[in-house]
């Protein structure tokens, strides 16, 4: 288990584990249209993908997946549950997983977001990341199909 902690915000950051599963999915619930199933978790802890769960106060606040490929790291998933939006903690477990990825001898992360998803966007761009393409209808939404923007930065 590996243990990660801020005085800043005070959250501890570690690795996602089955148990954790259940209150993982649930947020996703919460805060996508079209979440991730509990059984995506399950897939990509077997995987071996690198799984976090950031804790704040002892509650599950946000996680983050990523996909090792070679030298890359591929932000799967970064999310944080609505209640604790807003307050710095997704920058700081952006910043945890970019570390975990250079300790794991990727030189880049790369990564889809929707391109109406601002909030996302503006984390990644002032985290360093820049767009370096976009997938035509890439996700679905509730009308149509939405463009993904594709972003990397170079660690
Ligand atoms: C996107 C998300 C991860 C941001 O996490 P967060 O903890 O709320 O973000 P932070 O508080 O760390 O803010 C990081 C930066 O983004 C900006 N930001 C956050 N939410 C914002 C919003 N709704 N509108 C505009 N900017 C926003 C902040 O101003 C901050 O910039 P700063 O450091 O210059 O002040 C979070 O809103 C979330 O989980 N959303 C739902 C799931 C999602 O969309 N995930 C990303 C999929 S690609």
């Amino acid at each position: 288990m590996s243990n990660y902690r801020t005085d800043k915000t005070d959250v501890i950051i570690r690795e996602m584990h089955q148990e954790d599963v259940d209150a993982v999915s649930g947020i996703e619930k919460t805060i996508y249209a079209f979440p991730w199933t509990a059984g995506n978790f399950t897939d990509c802890l077997t995987s071996g993908y690198r799984c976090h769960v950031l804790i704040r106060n002892d509650m599950l606040a946000a996680y983050g997946v990523q996909m090792p490929i070679m030298d890359e790291m591929h932000l799967l998933n970064l999310s944080v549950a609505s209640e604790f939006q807003k307050l710095g903690i997704g920058k700081v477990l952006l910043n945890f997983l970019a570390t975990d990825a250079v300790r794991h001898k990727a030189s880049k992360m790369i990564l889809e977001v929707r391109r109406t998803n601002l909030a996302a966007i503006f984390l990644y761009e002032s985290s360093g990341f820049n767009q370096i393409g976009l997938r035509k209808n890439y996700y679905p939404a509730s009308d149509c199909r939405e463009d993904a923007i594709v972003m990397e930065m170079s660690l």
